[in-house]
């Protein structure tokens, strides 16, 4: 069996991964290396960043993962800055923030931004969105970060009120995960070509 690394220290987004990479014949393992997330622009840049960091401490196929969170009515706030604002307010904050703002304002979309290094070939980023609603309180017992308060459109529960697998079949890390699975699926990296 081929084996991928996933570099994170986020258990939540790991047991997203591992659902996902049961349905392929690939193994999936958790490195909790550690990369600096520098203060950049957008998600893409600081998943290239880190993918410079950890090829030269790691000489395995890996791949990473960085997420954010886009509110509409505070013009894509937090985006870049999700983990800093999730740490400092949580999603008691951000509903706080939100107290009066206009339904419209209220949706948002939580973006994903994999990038994948396989030794002698160059990285390959893959994106997966989903767009949504915050709602007025948080609700749910499951997932991590801003799940209790992030409604999918089409849906009525929040993230936090899905297991695992229905919140793959939604969320952003879902289809970017899709995503990095076809790639491998489609036989464009030596080591996965047998599959
Ligand atoms: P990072 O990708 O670990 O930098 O995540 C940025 C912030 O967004 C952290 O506070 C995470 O908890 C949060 N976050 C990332 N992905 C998700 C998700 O799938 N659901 C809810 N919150 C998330």
């Amino acid at each position: 069996m081929k084996t991928v690394y996933f570099i994170t220290s986020n258990k939540g987004k790991f047991l997203e991964a591992k659902k996902k990479f049961s349905e392929s014949e690939i193994n999936i393992i958790k490195k909790d290396l550690g990369y600096p997330e520098i203060q950049a622009e957008s998600l893409e840049e600081v998943a290239n960043f880190g993918i410079e960091y950890i090829q030269k401490r790691f000489d395995k196929s890996f791949f990473l993962e960085d997420a954010g969170l886009f509110i509409d009515g505070f013009n894509g706030f937090p985006g870049v800055y999700s983990a800093y604002i999730f740490h400092k307010i949580g999603c008691s904050g951000i509903i706080k923030l939100m107290e009066g703002l206009e339904e419209n304002n209220r949706k948002a979309h939580f973006k994903s931004v994999i990038g994948f290094k396989e030794p002698n070939s160059k990285p390959e980023l893959f994106i997966g969105e989903v767009y949504g609603t915050i709602s007025k309180k948080p609700l749910g017992k499951y997932g991590f970060g801003y799940d209790p308060i992030f409604i999918p459109d089409g849906e009525e529960k929040t993230f936090a009120q899905m297991d695992t697998v229905e919140k793959n079949q939604f969320s952003h890390r879902g289809k970017s995960l899709n995503k990095l699975l076809d790639f491998f699926k489609n036989g464009k990296i030596e080591t996965f070509k047998s599959l």
